[in-house]
C-alpha cells in the first residue's frame, strides 16, 4: 500500500496533492475517480505498496459519499487519517469530525499548505498505529477488546470527575482518538463540563437508539485532545431511560471500537456501576483524606469482594492529602486494610481547571498533583505490569 491515497477525478486537485507528497517521505497512489466504492473494503484491496496512512478525498466527491465512506473506512482501518477537500462549515465540521474524518481543506488550498496537512495527517496516523502497537501487552485487548477503567468511590466529591477526566486526556496522548470517557453519573454528571463539551447528544440518545457500530459514534461528542466523551443526559429525570442492561451492552460495544473505555461514576455502588464493574479491567478507587471516606471505601472493597465483583487491577488514590489533615497515609491504610498506590496532593490547581473545563494534564500545568497524575497514567502501560508486578509502589506526591 501506499502511504498516501487520493479519490478525485479534479486533475488540478491531484497535481497539487502530487505536489504536495512528492517532498514526504512515502508515495502516493491516486484513483482518477468522482465517486467512492461501496465498501471501504474495497478500496483498501486496491492499495497496493506501504501502509497506508492518509486517505485524500477530492472536492468533487458527494459530501454524504465521503461521511459514509469514512466511517466506514474508520471501522476498518481505524489508524488512517482521512482529509477532505471541502468549502467547511460548521455544520460540515461537526459531521466530518464525526464520521472520523480527521481534518477539511479548502478545495483551491495551494500545494505548500496541503503538504503541511499531510504531514500532520501522517505523523497522527503513525500515533495511532504506535498506539495499538502499545496496547498489545494488555490482556483484554489481545481478546480484541478495549481495556475498561472504572473510577469509583462510595462517597461523592472525593475528586472521580477530576481523575477520570485526566485519565482520559492523558491516554489520549499514547492512543490518540482511541479513548472514550462515558459519564455514568447519570443524574449530575459533569464530566461534559470538566472537559468543557456542549454534547448534542447523550447516553440517553445510546442507550434508547441502535447500537451498531457506525450509529454508536453519533452519540459522542469529539473533544480536543483527541478523546471522544459520552456524556450524561442533560435532565436528571432522564436517568431513569437508562435501564442497567442496556448500560452494559453499551460499554460492550465500546470496548471493540476502543482501546480505553474510562467510566465515570456517581457516588456509591449503584446498580448501574455494579453492572460496570463485570467488565471494568481496572478499579481506580478515590478516597479522601477524612475518616468517613476512608471507611467507606473499606466497606465498598469489602462488599464487593464477597460478590466477587473486584476488577482484576485496583488502584487506590488517596486524594487531596494534606498533611495537616490529623491522619497519615499509613492510618489510612491499615483502615482499609490495601495499600495506597498514589497519593495526590490538595492542590488548588485543580478546582481551578474545574471550572474553566480544561483537564490539568491537557493544560501541560507544572504543579505536583499534575506529576502525580501523569505517574497515573504511566499505570495504565502494559510494560508497568510487567515491572512492578511483584513489588507495590507506592507514589507520592506533594
Ligand atoms: N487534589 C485536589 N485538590 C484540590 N481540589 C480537588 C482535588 N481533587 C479534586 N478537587 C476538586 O474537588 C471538587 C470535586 O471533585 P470531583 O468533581 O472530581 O469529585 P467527584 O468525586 O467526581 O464528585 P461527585 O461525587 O459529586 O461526582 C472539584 O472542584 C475538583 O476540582
Ligand atoms: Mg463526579
Amino acid at each position: 500500500m501506499s502511504r498516501f491515497a487520493l479519490v478525485t477525478a479534479d486533475a488540478d486537485f491531484e497535481h497539487r496533492t502530487r505536489l504536495a507528497t512528492a517532498s514526504l517521505a512515502g508515495s502516493l497512489q491516486a484513483f482518477q475517480a468522482d465517486y467512492l466504492p461501496a465498501e471501504a473494503a474495497d478500496l483498501v484491496r486496491q492499495l497496493v505498496g506501504e501502509p497506508l496512512e492518509v486517505l485524500v478525498l477530492g472536492p468533487d466527491l458527494r459530501t454524504d459519499d465521503v461521511l459514509r465512506f469514512a466511517a466506514a473506512l474508520d471501522v476498518v482501518m481505524p489508524h488512517v487519517s482521512t482529509v477532505y477537500a471541502a468549502q467547511a462549515t460548521p455544520d460540515l465540521a461537526l459531521s466530518a469530525m464525526r464520521a472520523g474524518v480527521r481534518d477539511l481543506v479548502t478545495p483551491d488550498i495551494d500545494s505548500k499548505l496541503l503538504r503541511d496537512h499531510l504531514e500532520d495527517a501522517a505523523q497522527a496516523a503513525a500515533t495511532r498505529a504506535a498506539g495499538s502497537l502499545f496496547s498489545e501487552g494488555a490482556s483484554a485487548l489481545e481478546q480484541g477488546q478495549g481495556r475498561v477503567i472504572a473510577v469509583m468511590s462510595p462517597k461523592g466529591g472525593v475528586g472521580k470527575t477530576t481523575l477520570a477526566t485526566n485519565i482520559a486526556v492523558g491516554l489520549g496522548r499514547i492512543a490518540p482518538m482511541s479513548v472514550v470517557v462515558v459519564d455514568l453519573d447519570l443524574q449530575f454528571g459533569d464530566v461534559a463540563s470538566g472537559l468543557g463539551l456542549t454534547p448534542e447528544r447523550t447516553i440517553v440518545d445510546a442507550a434508547t437508539g441502535p447500537q451498531d457500530v457506525l450509529s454508536l459514534k453519533t452519540y459522542l461528542t469529539s473533544h480536543p485532545a483527541g478523546i471522544y466523551a459520552l456524556c450524561a443526559p442533560r435532565n436528571p429525570a432522564d436517568a431513569d431511560r437508562i435501564s442497567v442492561p442496556v448500560v452494559a451492552e453499551l460499554i460492550k460495544h465500546l470496548t471493540t471500537q476502543f482501546q480505553f473505555v474510562v467510566i465515570d461514576t456517581s457516588p456509591g455502588l449503584g446498580e448501574h456501576v455494579l453492572a460496570v464493574l463485570e467488565q471494568a479491567t481496572d478499579g481506580v478507587w478515590v478516597c479522601g483524606m477524612d475518616i468517613p471516606s476512608v471507611r467507606g471505601l473499606k466497606t465498598g472493597l469489602e462488599v464487593l469482594d464477597e460478590l466477587h465483583l473486584l476488577p482484576e487491577k485496583r488502584i487506590v488514590v488517596l486524594n487531596m492529602a494534606d498533611r495537616k489533615a490529623g491522619i497519615s497515609v499509613k492510618d489510612v491504610e491499615a483502615t482499609l486494610g490495601v495499600p495506597v498506590d498514589l497519593v495526590l496532593p490538595r492542590s488548588r490547581a485543580l478546582p481551578l481547571s474545574t471550572n474553566r473545563g480544561i483537564p490539568v494534564l491537557q493544560d501541560g500545568l507544572r504543579d505536583p498533583v499534575a506529576k502525580g497524575l501523569r505517574s497515573l497514567i504511566e499505570r495504565f502501560k502494559p510494560q508497568w505490569d510487567k515491572n512492578h508486578r511483584q513489588t507495590h509502589r507506592r507514589e507520592v506526591f506533594q
